[in-house]
This record gives structure tokens, sequence and C-alpha cells, in this order.
């Protein structure tokens, strides 16, 4: 074991509490032979056996069958599982940043050495969004997949939705109950969910997709008055990962991103409340797929790292070997405004006869096709406030005709622009 923390003590405490269990599943008997931490004098859970904690990381990545790394971040994780494959380990880790930063190299490496690289955890927890992916759907064609997979933003985010709190009230209780770090950037900015959203697409779509690649939006900028706005139009704001396969006539590639969109609140996603993360995997032949569960913490993330445990433990003693990674679609990663996403658009309109014919003309003038319009009396005078829900459009389009929409003298004001998903 590499690194003992949130994760990792709960790794070590359901290895030795349930080896009989392990041992049976896997054909051999799982030996904790060493546990590398920063710093092996600390105090720690007494589930943790003293005399297993060393702080020579090298040593204990370079001389075991089996290494699972939960260190997290890029080093010296990235040169210690380097380290291990070339010892002939297997590496199992959670460690999604340096997945999306490194996986093609990690991956070459594991084939080189022939051994198994396995990283369930690093996506959702104990959800098996990985397996389901990378196994479950072999069979089929992966159109999109759609997910709430950081449980610190939709936590903040459901604590301002269902108790009205401010963005920063919701982070501080966030931060209390320790979903939140003390330096919440990497899950309120996305960049969590973007790691994941990458490693995602990849298994998905059969394509390298790397954190570059993903366009990336937090929760920072998402106020009470969104939510409520949000909740007037029958919607939740969630923090969505998505990765979609375009192949029509203007796009050909995939799409992969992370920002806040409003989901009806009939949608599955909406009512996935607290830190619970949830995916949506839609695919040719087998339609909707719904996975849901807890997508963070030590036990349920344990439960991840245990599954491939036993997997790449099992191909040690009875032989076989872990899917190798899969990019022969290598299809083209399109940009942010290949995003075909259905948008919410509030104006502020003159409450005129005409105004409504108007609106409706800027929108198919750009070629955005009107879902739904909803009107409703605005206080103080002859103006109204109309709510239109458009179907999926380039943003291109969208721009164009919010741009259009600005120059009509009817239109008094353009209150807001958001991105609507989830069917
Ligand atoms: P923690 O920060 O709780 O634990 C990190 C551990 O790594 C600590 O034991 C620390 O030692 C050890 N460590 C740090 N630097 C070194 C080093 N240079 N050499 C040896 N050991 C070192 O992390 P988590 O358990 O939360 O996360 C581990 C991994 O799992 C990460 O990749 C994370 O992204 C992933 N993950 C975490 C989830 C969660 O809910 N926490 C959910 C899904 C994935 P010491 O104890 O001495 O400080
Ligand atoms: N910080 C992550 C979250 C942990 O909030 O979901 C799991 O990757």
């Amino acid at each position: 074991m590499l690194g003992c923390g949130t994760v990792g003590t709960q790794v070590v405490r359901l290895l030795l509490e349930q080896s009989e269990e392990f041992a049976a599943r896997a054909g051999a008997r799982l030996e904790v032979t060493g546990v590398a931490v920063r710093d092996a004098s600390a105090p720690r859970d007494q589930a943790v056996p003293r005399e297993l904690l060393t702080d020579d990381a090298t040593r204990v990545a370079t001389s075991n069958d089996l290494v699972i790394e939960l260190i997290g971040g890029i080093e010296p994780a990235r040169t210690l599982i380097l380290a291990a494959f070339r010892a002939g380990a297997s590496v199992i880790t959670g460690n999604k940043a340096l997945i999306a930063a490194h996986g093609p190299e990690l991956y070459a490496a594991a084939a080189a050495a022939e051994v198994d690289f396995y990283y369930e955890a690093a996506v959702a927890g104990a959800i098996p969004v990985v397996y389901a992916l990378r196994e479950s759907m072999a069979g089929d064609l992966v159109t999109s997949v759609l997910g709430i997979v950081n449980g610190t933003t939709n936590y903040i985010l459901d604590e301002m939705s269902t108790k009205g709190l401010s963005f920063d009230q919701a982070l501080a209780t966030a931060q209390e109950l320790g979903y939140a770090e003390a330096d919440p950037t990497a899950d309120v900015d996305g960049l969590d969910a973007a790691a994941k959203a990458a490693i995602i697409a990849s298994l998905a779509f059969h394509t390298r997709v790397g954190l570059d690649d993903v366009t990336v939006e937090g929760i920072r900028s998402v106020t009470a008055a969104d939510i409520r706005e949000a909740h007037a139009s029958g919607c939740e704001i969630k923090l969505l990962a998505i990765a979609q396969r375009r192949d029509d006539d203007h796009a050909r590639g995939i799409s992969v991103r992370v920002h806040p969109a409003l989901v009806p609140a009939d949608h599955p996603l909406a009512s996935v409340h607290g830190a619970f993360n949830a995916v949506l995997i839609e695919a040719q032949s087998a339609g909707r797929l719904m996975f849901y569960g807890q997508g963070a913490g030590g036990a349920p993330t344990a439960s991840a790292v245990l599954s491939d445990v036993v997997a790449a433990a099992a191909h040690r003693v009875h032989g076989g070997q872990a899917p190798r990674e899969s990019s022969y679609a290598d299809l083209p990663i399109l940009g942010p405004e290949a995003a075909l996403t259905r948008y919410q658009v509030q104006l502020r309109v003159d409450d005129q006869p005409g105004s409504l014919a108007i609106v409706a003309g800027v929108f198919a003038e750009h070629e955005v096709s009107i879902d739904s319009v909803r009107q409703s009396a605005y206080v103080g005078g002859s103006r109204a406030v109309v709510t239109i829900v458009t179907h999926r459009a380039a943003v291109a389009h969208l721009e164009a005709a919010v741009a259009g929409l600005r120059s009509e003298a009817r239109v008094l004001d353009v209150v807001s622009v958001q991105r609507v998903e989830g069917e």
C-alpha cells in the first residue's frame, strides 16, 4: 500500500478483517506486507498495524505482487507506479488526477510489463462505472455519458437548493463536514469532475482524452437567485460531466465538458441529493443505464479499490489479465463550439402585440428551435418576463440569437442564459 489516509485506512482495515473472504475470492491469501506513508510516526487509526508502516515508499512499490496507490496527486505517485510496473507488480489506484494527466504513459508501462492496471475508484467512488464502460459496454456503442461525479459540488448545490443557502454558506458547511477540502479549488472549479470526465470519455469512446481536452466551468458563479429561477422553471442546477459522441452533418467526434446546467426536476439526476453521485450512460443497443451511489468516502471508495485488488490477485493465481487501454477509435476531440445543448433564455420584453413574434423570429433566423415559452407578468408597467427553452442548439447559433435579441427594441433585457441538460 502506498498511502494510508481516508481511503487507504479503510482498505487496510477491510483487507485484514475480511481476509478469509478475499482469500476465497482471489484464490490465494492476500498479505499486507507494507504501508508507505509520509510520516510513519504520526498517530493513526488502530485498524492499521504500526509494524506495517514505513516511509520507504520505493521499497513497497518495488517488492510486491500488488501495489495499491492511494497517495493521490501526480508525484511521487507517477514515479512509484512506474517503478512498480518495472518490478513486475500489478497496480491498483484511485488517482483520477494522475490518470487524466498521464494515462497513456501508465497504460503503456503496464502493457510493457505485462501486468494489470486497475482504477475503478478513480471515477465516482463506489459506483462501478469504469467496469461498466470498459467491460459491460464492450458489446455496444456508447453515445453519451451524463453524470454527477463530484460529491462536494453536488452537496453544495443541494444545500443551496433545499435550504436556500448562498454558495459561500454552503461551501462553509461542506468544509465543516469534511466534504470539501480547506482549498476547495479542485472540486468547486470543476477540475476533479473534469479528470473523471476525461477518464469516462476515454473508456466510452475508445479514444485518448486528457484533462486539457475537457471544457470546464465550476460552480462558483451559481447564485441563490439562479437556484430560485431554476425552481421557477421546474428545474434543479447540477454540476454535470458530459461526454457526447457527435456524428451528424455538422460534426464528427466527441465533446467532453463539465459545467453547471439546469436539469428538469423529473429527470433522475435532479433527485441525486447530498454528496451522492450518479451516472447515466446511453448506448445504441442498451438504451439508458443509470448508476447511483456514494462517490466518495473511505469505505465506499475502498469497496471499489478492493474489487480491483481481488481481480488483479485472481489473475496472479489463475492467469489472465485486465483489459488493456483501448484507443482504436481515435475520434477527433471537438472544441466547446461543438457542444449541442438545450438553453433556457430569460428575457424582459415590452408586453405589446407582436413582441413574442419578434422574439420567435430572432430564434428562427439563427436556426435555434424553440421547445417551450412561458410568460409571467412583470411588476411595474407593461413589461413581461418571457422564459424560452430551446431544443438542442450549437453554441454559435445560440450566441448569435442572443445578440440578435439584444438588438431588438422590444427586448428590454436578456436576464439570463442557462444550459439545460437531461431529457
Ligand atoms: P489522503 O490525503 O487522506 O491520504 C493520502 C495518504 O498518502 C496519506 O496517508 C499520506 O501520508 C500519504 N502520502 C502523501 N504523500 C506521500 C509520499 N510522498 N509518500 C508516501 N505516502 C504519502 O487521501 P485520500 O485517501 O482521500 O485519497 C487517496 C486517493 O484516492 C487520491 O488519489 C484520491 O483522489 C482518491 N479518491 C479519494 C476519495 C475520497 O473520498 N477521499 C474518493 C475517490 C478517490 P500521511 O498519512 O503520513 O500524511
Ligand atoms: N473530492 C471528490 C468529490 C472525492 O467530492 O467527489 C471523490 O473523488
